[in-house]
């Protein structure tokens, strides 16, 4: 768990970050209806969790900062006894002032009109550009030519690049319940004839585990379906000789794992799989060795190119001469994506890539990303040999950036062949 003092030090960052004479506003995620009058499960946005770790609807946290002093409130649902006997307990006012370590907690009713008080106050308007459009609209409508408006996600998320100890405490708790859901599919893809099937198992996992949700669509793809990188369908009938690709992580306490493994239906690769697989694996390797502090993640992605495009030479996937194949981008045809990502709160974590100037941000100890080649070879595709037509390769970890190096949070899960083929 995250304790209460973190978010206090994160609003106490963000507040030394706004300009003076500015008021910064962030909102809690809004309900979204699914069909008529039943709703998607309800998810915090995460700028406003990261500065809160409040987990409420139609909530808002306000920030004043005049002369140079930072003042913060927080805007939270009225207790209602009537109300709160369909949707379930609220925080309100009154604890919320002990709750959180916060300036003045008021009813969210109020925001509105506060809000109009605060603009005239303020010069500089910071909110989120991505906010719901009524929201942002009314911002407009109560500020003039006088004020100036800041995207405030920008600097939050920035701030999310490094992650304290808490944070990586709950990531690690997040890929250890990915570890064991992935060996259970490791386990029941022999005996399971669906991939709905091997998801449902998957997903029984986390929430028997207390993550209350994956942390993306999970995709379970047999066979050539691997070859579709976002395929979420997962519907298809499992065939016996045939590769499953399994990208599947969950949420815990909001922080992700993405975890992918391809595994063998029946339990045992076949020579031509194994051969790409394996190539895949050594190249996965050779790339999270690399991790360190200020290494790029661009290094890391023109080294999985140039590795992969080895293994394709190697492989007879690709013919040529290497450098011209690259500069080419022929490779691409069959390694389409991005080596990985930055993770946290997101699985795909809101955090900039580049600074304001365009630099690149080079790795720092406290930093996740993910580490994902893979090889996708549609099985019509003629200028493969045969025998490796039809099958998709990810292998995809969580790495954190140590101060010498790195530590590979998922490196429990099972990722050599024997390590799989020789699960029971
Ligand atoms: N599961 C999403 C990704 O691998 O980026
Ligand atoms: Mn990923
Ligand atoms: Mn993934």
């Amino acid at each position: 768990m995250i304790k209460e003092k973190e978010y206090v030090s994160r609003r106490t960052t963000l507040g030394k970050k706004l300009k003076d004479n500015s008021i910064a506003i962030v909102f809690s995620a809004t309900m979204k209806t699914r069909s008529n009058d039943t709703e998607y499960a309800y998810r915090q946005n995460s700028n406003f969790y990261y500065l809160s770790g409040f987990k409420e609807d139609n909530a808002a946290l306000l920030f004043h900062k005049e002369k140079g002093i930072v003042k913060t409130y927080m805007f939270v649902q009225h207790r209602d006894k009537l109300l709160e006997l369909w949707t379930g307990k609220r925080l309100g006012e009154k604890r919320g002032r002990k709750h959180f370590r916060i300036d003045e907690v008021f009813s969210i009713k109020k925001l509105d009109k506060m809000l109009e008080e605060f603009i005239k106050l303020g010069q500089n308007i910071y909110f989120d550009f991505r906010s719901d459009a009524s929201r942002i609209e009314k911002i407009k409508e109560l500020s003039n030519h006088y004020h100036s408006h800041k995207n405030i996600a920008i600097i939050i998320e920035k701030s999310r690049l490094i992650k304290s100890d808490g944070e990586i405490a709950l990531i690690k708790k997040a890929v250890s319940i990915t570890k064991d859901a992935h060996h259970m599919a490791m386990e029941k893809s022999k005996i399971l004839g669906n991939e709905y099937e091997l998801l449902a198992e998957i997903e029984y996992i986390f929430k028997k585990n207390g993550a209350y949700s994956d942390a993306y669509t999970s995709i379970v793809a047999s066979a050539n379906a691997a070859n579709t990188l976002h395929y979420i369908n997962n519907d298809s009938k499992i065939v016996d000789n045939e590769l499953i690709l399994i990208d599947a992580g969950c949420e815990y306490e909001y922080y992700a794992s993405d975890i992918t493994r391809t595994i063998p239906a029946n339990g045992k690769f076949t020579k031509a799989q194994k051969e790409l697989y394996e190539m895949i694996l050594d190249v996965q390797e050779k790339l999270i060795a690399m991790i360190k502090p200020n290494i790029l993640r661009t290094d890391i992605q023109m080294k999985s190119e140039e590795l992969l495009c080895d293994g394709m030479l190697e492989l007879g996937i690709l013919e040529g001469d290497k450098q011209e194949l690259l500069k080419s981008k022929a490779h691409k045809k069959y390694y389409p994506h991005g080596v990985g990502h930055w993770m946290g709160i997101d699985v795909h974590d809101e955090a900039p890539y580049r600074t304001k100037k365009g630099k690149e941000i080079p790795l720092k100890s406290g930093m996740v990303m993910t580490i994902e080649p893979g090889m996708y070879i549609d099985k019509d595709d003629k200028d493969v040999p045969k025998k490796y037509r039809g099958i998709g390769i990810r292998i995809e970890d969580d790495i954190l950036v140590t101060k010498d190096g790195y530590e590979n949070l998922s490196k429990g899960i099972r990722k050599s062949v024997k390590e799989i083929e020789s699960i029971s």
